[in-house]
């Protein structure tokens, strides 16, 4: 019997024994609602809500759109007396869903909870049909499964400079000609470094005809090109399929095949592509495919050669289709942070899977942090060895106008940055883990082998390696640091700091 059938046999039973008439039944409001402001954090418009009658009582149902993730289905409804308790889902598998709630009448509700990490209690006001209708959210067919052939294909893991992890999104024209600048006269470009990629946070609005522009910070992104073409760079961007990116600015949502326009016209040679909110659109294998091959076409379209780097924290295996999509490199995990044990843990453990790696695709464990403070010599000493070692691309994170001896000398190892680019491609492997020490080998072009002693143990200690057990026979050791020669007795017991590490390269 439904809890109302009850009340129906029990409120005539009340009346006869005197009793105080019960208050009318409590249930949950429908309707559809406006919402009154809110964090811009998802930027919540509207939220709808449905009842259907059935055999076995009444069922809700409903939909919260918002500037970042369109429409969200409520996921696990339930009734709980006047309030409905639902939780949504924004795409993100490592996101926990805690309960939303949601009160009011038909005039007014009061939306609580929390989403991914923005708490919020708005309220919200009945609207009419057409104020409703006009926040509908617009949905784009995705293309058909193909794979795309690009027109620019990273032979060797792309080398350059990227604004984020040092500046995030308080970059500009002119600090981005000054990167140029000090990428010349730091040597780095000659060292390799050729691509010079602004991050999140150049994004402005779009005009009446949808093109999107710069902010005010980029007053002419034709004219920046142009100024880093001339110094023999590259000029690289950074978009999201979704409406927002992961800063909160412009996406390419419903604009694809316009932006990718607009790049080429501005001269743009690379582009990252993060999902950020397209998360919540595309979190299906297929879907998140779709997209990055509607972009890979769009751009491919333009006739312009642009490196395209996935970003979407290696979901989907993205290694084994990255190429498929004409993926030059594709994020093997979440963001690096300028601290020992993030960038250990990535380099060490979210590399992604070896055999993707090669000529034309790349793993990438994210950009460096090397030099931005927050790790020891030695530590950032693992860093490039670890992606030297792993055929990862070397994208600066740092601020190259100002940079210590140490820094410039980690950067710009001629024989580190040679064991990184080799043209075999191979992503080195460990050959032996003992504790907190790793041994890494890496087979190159020339028949060499590179090896990466790694310690990352809290004290210096002494690493040993025994060829034979590696199936070296070596009859040159170089320690490419030092870029200094070992004997290869005295190669087999090395003293390796706390943190740091070692690497050799060994030819038989
Ligand atoms: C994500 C990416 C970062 C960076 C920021 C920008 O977190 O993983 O590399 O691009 O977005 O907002």
């Amino acid at each position: 019997m439904s809890r109302k059938s009850v009340l129906l046999h029990v409120l005539p039973i009340a009346g006869w024994l005197g009793m105080a008439a019960l208050p009318a039944l409590a249930a949950p409001p429908t309707g559809g609602w406006i919402f009154d402001g809110g964090p811009d954090f998802p930027g919540f418009t509207r939220v709808q809500v449905h009842k259907d009658h059935g055999q076995k009582g009444d069922t809700y149902s409903g939909v919260v759109t918002s500037h970042w993730y369109g429409d969200l289905k409520m996921d696990d409804v339930r009734v709980d007396g006047d309030t409905l308790v639902f939780h949504l889902f924004n795409g993100n598998p490592r996101v926990t869903e805690t309960d939303i709630v949601l009160k009011g009448d038909a005039r007014s509700v009061h939306m609580t909870g929390k989403l991914w990490y923005t708490d919020f209690d708005i309220p919200a006001h009945a609207a009419t049909r057409t104020a409703l209708k006009a926040l509908d959210f617009p949905t784009y067919p995705l293309p058909p499964r193909r794979v795309v052939k690009p027109l620019a294909r990273a032979e060797t893991p792309p080398m350059g400079w990227n604004s984020w992890n040092k500046f995030a999104t308080d970059i500009d024209d002119k600090t981005v000609r000054e990167i140029a600048d000090a990428m010349m006269t730091s040597g780095l470009r000659d060292a390799g470094y050729l691509y010079i990629n602004i991050d999140d946070g150049w994004q402005g609005e779009r005009d009446k005809s949808g093109v999107l522009q710069p902010n005010s910070k980029f007053p002419d992104m034709k004219a920046l090109a142009d100024y880093v073409h001339a110094k023999g760079l590259k000029l690289g961007i950074y978009s999201s399929p979704g409406p927002k990116s992961c800063a909160g600015y412009e996406g390419s949502y419903g604009h694809i095949e316009q932006d990718a326009k607009t790049f080429a016209a501005w001269g743009i040679d690379y582009l990252k592509y993060d999902l950020c909110s397209g998360e919540a659109f595309y979190h299906t294998p297929e879907t998140v495919y779709a997209v990055y091959q509607q972009m890979a076409e769009a751009i491919a379209a333009t006739r312009r050669p642009m490196i395209f780097s996935l970003c979407e924290y290696g979901r989907f295996d993205v290694g084994s289709w990255g190429r498929d999509v004409g993926g030059s490199l594709w994020r093997t995990t979440g963001d690096i942070e300028d601290k020992y044990e993030t960038m250990a843990k990535i380099g060490f453990e979210k590399n992604g899977v070896p055999n993707h790696t090669g000529p034309g695709g790349w793993n990438d464990p994210d950009m460096l942090e090397v030099g931005n403070g927050g790790m020891t010599t030695e530590e950032y000493r693992t860093h490039m060895s670890l992606w030297a070692m792993m055929a990862a691309p070397l994208i600066l994170g740092n601020d190259v106008r100002h940079m210590t001896p140490d820094t410039v000398a980690l950067l710009t190892n001629p024989e580190v940055i040679a064991i990184d680019q080799d043209a075999a491609g191979i992503q080195g492997l460990p050959a032996k883990k003992d504790g907190g020490y790793e041994v890494w080998t890496k087979k190159l072009k020339d028949g060499s082998t590179a090896v990466g002693l790694f310690n990352r143990g809290d004290d210096a200690a002494s690493v040993t390696v025994n060829w034979a057990d590696l199936g070296l026979k070596p009859a040159k050791v170089r320690d490419v640091w030092a870029k200094s020669d070992l004997t290869p007795a005295a190669a087999q017991t090395v003293a390796v700091p706390r943190h740091g590490a070692m690497l050799l390269r060994v030819t038989p």
